[in-house]
């Protein structure tokens, strides 16, 4: 299968000395959902934005179906459409004129475009919509209404930058199954990226998590935190005596590492994978022994357990910091005008 876009040592530092691209490769294969993970200011959008032409790279290559994006750009532009992480819908507008506009944009034909924008707003549920102005739109709506935007000329590869930023669970749910439905009767190649280590494990077939502009893992969700440790099932038994004969059972049960007491009395056992299986056998071989269990839960690892592995941060905590920039933001802004 052909690689839909190729990054090989992409370096991108910008004016003032910040070095947000530290040297990454990766490859998209057509018809791949391809998440990037990372906290605030990883470098995610930095790296949209040179893939597809909108930065100039300080070094490296990219290509886009082949082609080189320096060299070709009017090819690269054609073929990809690209939703920005601040939606680029203007709220004064109907969602159809929205969507009108950007197909001039790119030199449709107002029959193409009307055809298109029919068929792109009822597939992102907004067709009941298309005549109110956007600013009478959710914020899902909105996101939803860009992401037609960037498809209104049938592009074969989406850069999705943070799809999600900001919107409730719920509403992020729903964008996931428009993004699944696009790549399953579509067919298109999806780059998204994401701080949100659910939506990344969920939508994409592999992940890279991005950290200071360095790639710090890439492959399967499955995969990456296979890597990392199987499932964890934690035991407390309701009696501390009389214990030894059945942890020595549990230690002989196929596919367990590890069997030991934490300080606050509880036992984790350290399996390969399949922990759910293994429940029912360990309650089965608790009641053999005459011991009870007062509770006993399974942990699977996260994508978050993953970057916390490789960074020594979890992304939560590094997202700390994303409030706060937030919150600069905001501030600068408010002092500007
Ligand atoms: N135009 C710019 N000029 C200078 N530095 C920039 C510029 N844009 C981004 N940066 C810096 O580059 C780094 C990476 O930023 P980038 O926006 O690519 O991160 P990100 O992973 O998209 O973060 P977020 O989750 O906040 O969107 C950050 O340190 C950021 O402050
Ligand atoms: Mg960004």
């Amino acid at each position: 299968m052909n690689a839909a876009v190729e990054v090989e040592n992409l370096v991108k530092v910008y004016k003032g000395g910040v070095r947000a691209v530290d040297g990454i490769s990766f490859s998209i294969k057509e018809r791949e959902i391809f998440g990037f993970l990372g906290p605030n200011g990883a470098g995610k959008s930095t790296t949209i934005k040179c893939v597809i032409g909108l930065l100039r790279p300080t070094s490296g290559t990219i290509r886009v179906l082949g082609a080189d994006v320096r060299r070709d750009p009017g090819v690269v532009k054609r073929s990809i459409g690209y939703a920005a992480q601040e939606t680029a819908v203007d709220d004064r507008l109907t969602g159809w004129e929205n969507l009108y506009l950007q197909g001039r944009f790119y030199h449709l034909s107002r029959a193409e475009i009307r055809r298109r924008g029919e068929e792109v707003l009822k597939l992102f549920g907004l067709w009941e919509r298309r005549n109110d102005t956007a600013d009478t739109y959710s914020g899902g709506m909105l996101k939803r209404l860009d992401i037609a935007c960037a498809l209104i000329h049938r592009p074969k590869i989406l850069f999705l930058d943070e799809p999600t930023l900001g919107l409730d669970v719920q509403t992020r749910k729903t964008i996931w199954e428009y993004i699944e439905a696009l790549r399953a009767e579509h067919e298109m190649t999806i780059f998204l990226t994401t701080h949100y280590m659910e939506e990344a494990d969920v939508l994409s077939d592999r992940v890279a998590i991005i950290d200071r502009g360095r790639i710090v893992a890439l492959d399967r969700p499955g995969a990456l935190k296979a890597a990392i440790g199987g499932d964890l099932i934690t035991v407390r038994f309701s009696s501390g005596d009389g214990l030894e004969p059945v942890l020595a059972a549990l230690r002989d049960l196929p596919g367990v590492r590890e069997v030991k007491l934490a300080p606050d009395g509880i036992y984790r056992i350290v399996v390969e994978r399949d922990g759910d299986r293994l429940i029912p056998r360990i309650v089965r071989l608790a009641g053999e022994h005459g011991i009870g269990i007062h509770s006993i839960r399974l942990k699977r690892p996260t994508l978050d357990d993953v970057y916390l592995h490789y960074t020594g941060r979890e992304i939560r905590e590094a997202e700390g910091s994303r409030e706060e920039h937030i919150r600069t933001r905001v501030m600068s802004w408010r002092i500007r005008r």
